[in-house]
């Protein structure tokens, strides 16, 4: 049965930025939906670069996607298409002879290997920095559906990405843990998450997981206030321990973010490392014995909760639809009870960052948990 508005045959599907769980669910979702339409889809590898460095892909950095291929992979983490968050046609890093790095422009060379695979369309999903590609590439004549993934859950106009949910829980699972463990000891444990710019995931597993303190970018923190906090926590006998869970991007006042590596050439800046210097310092000021745990990757691995899962089926079955519809240039958006179509320029305007009116930062507030304001 062909619904099609468009005449389309071929359209393509990619994944990019850090993996998020879900992805694979978006897959195979997109799969079965373009196939009811009669459409062929075909995989784009590893972000872009199967487009942009088919040298590397003796097999060819694009692949025919086929029900079979994706029949069980929906409940599966990672992404069976590979992702990069270092290929970006438009800031393609290029060694120079001195050893350092410049950037040359070569989305022309992606438009035109799309077209040579004669894909009508692009299903591309994606954080951020992966959107902001696809609406440049849509700005290019490329016909581009957006769909929101990351563990981070900074994107406007959408009530949650996929992956998140995933993200949160693990870290709320690890947070439980280490609650017995700093009892037993009666220590500080921090507790660092990923997040980049944003304290979604700190703020959501700090009060699921009963934390003391939550950093967060968004509300810069004063060392001694959290010390006081947790004294004032810890002066019983029946409770000597405090958990803190801090965003990796979250700062001191006054002070900017804690970074593992700079920017450079086609690379975004590393963030990592605040869980140390806070442990650190809480260590002095409180005279208790502190220990940090860094989460990092873990957050993005495993397999998705019934809740990204679910998601990801619906983003994928909904971003085949809206080419079906003849939409383009716009991202699928969970705007309960609908999946809505936002212009990627609006999805991608800015990021989405806790608010000081946010029902978890009033919640933590009257938990008792402090954001060392
Ligand atoms: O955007 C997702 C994310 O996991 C961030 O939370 C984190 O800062 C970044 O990616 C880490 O990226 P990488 O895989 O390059 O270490």
């Amino acid at each position: 049965m062909n619904t099609s508005l468009h005449p389309f045959k071929r359209i393509a599907i990619n994944t990019g930025g850090g993996d998020a769980p879900g992805l694979n669910a978006v897959i195979h979702a997109a799969v079965h939906a373009a196939h009811t339409h009669g459409w062929e889809i075909h995989g784009i590898l590893d972000g872009l670069d199967g487009l942009l460095h088919p040298e590397n892909y003796p097999d060819g950095g694009v692949i025919k996607l086929t029900r079979p291929f994706v029949r069980n992979i929906a409940h599966l983490g990672g992404t069976i298409l590979g992702t990069s968050n270092h290929g970006n046609p438009f800031k393609t890093r290029v060694p120079q002879p001195d050893g350092s790095f410049t950037e040359i422009d070569r989305s022309d060379e992606v438009v035109r290997r799309f077209r040579e695979h004669r894909l009508d369309a692009l299903i591309a999903v994606g954080g951020d920095g992966s959107l902001n590609i696809a609406h440049d590439l849509n700005k290019k004549g490329l016909r581009v559906i957006g769909v929101p993934k990351t563990i981070d859950n900074d994107l406007e106009c959408t009530m949650t990405t996929f992956g998140f949910d995933s993200a949160v829980s693990f870290a709320t699972e690890c947070i439980d843990r280490l609650h017995f463990t700093a009892e037993s000891h009666r220590r500080v444990m921090v507790v660092e998450v990923m997040g980049r710019y944003a304290g979604w995931l700190a703020l959501r597993a700090g009060i699921a997981g009963r934390a003391d303190a939550i950093l967060i970018p968004e509300i810069p923190y004063d060392i001694a206030k959290i010390a006081a906090h947790i004294k004032r926590k810890t002066s019983s006998r029946d409770r000597q321990y405090a958990i803190v869970v801090v965003a990796e991007g979250a700062k001191p006042l006054g002070g900017g973010v804690t970074l593992k590596e700079a920017a450079s050439a086609g690379h975004a800046e590393r963030l990592g490392g605040v869980g140390e210097i806070v442990a650190d310092r809480l260590q002095k000021l409180t005279g208790k014995e502190s220990r940090t745990v860094v989460l990092g990757h873990l957050l993005r691995g495993g397999q998705p909760t019934s809740l990204d899962r679910s998601l990801g089926l619906n983003f994928g079955a909904a971003a085949v639809r809206a080419l079906a519809e003849g939409h383009d240039g716009v991202m699928v958006a969970l705007n309960p009870p609908r999946i809505d179509y936002v212009p990627l320029r609006v999805a991608t305007a800015k990021l989405k960052l806790v608010s000081p009116d946010d029902y978890g930062v009033m919640t933590a507030r009257t938990l008792d948990i402090s954001f060392g304001e």
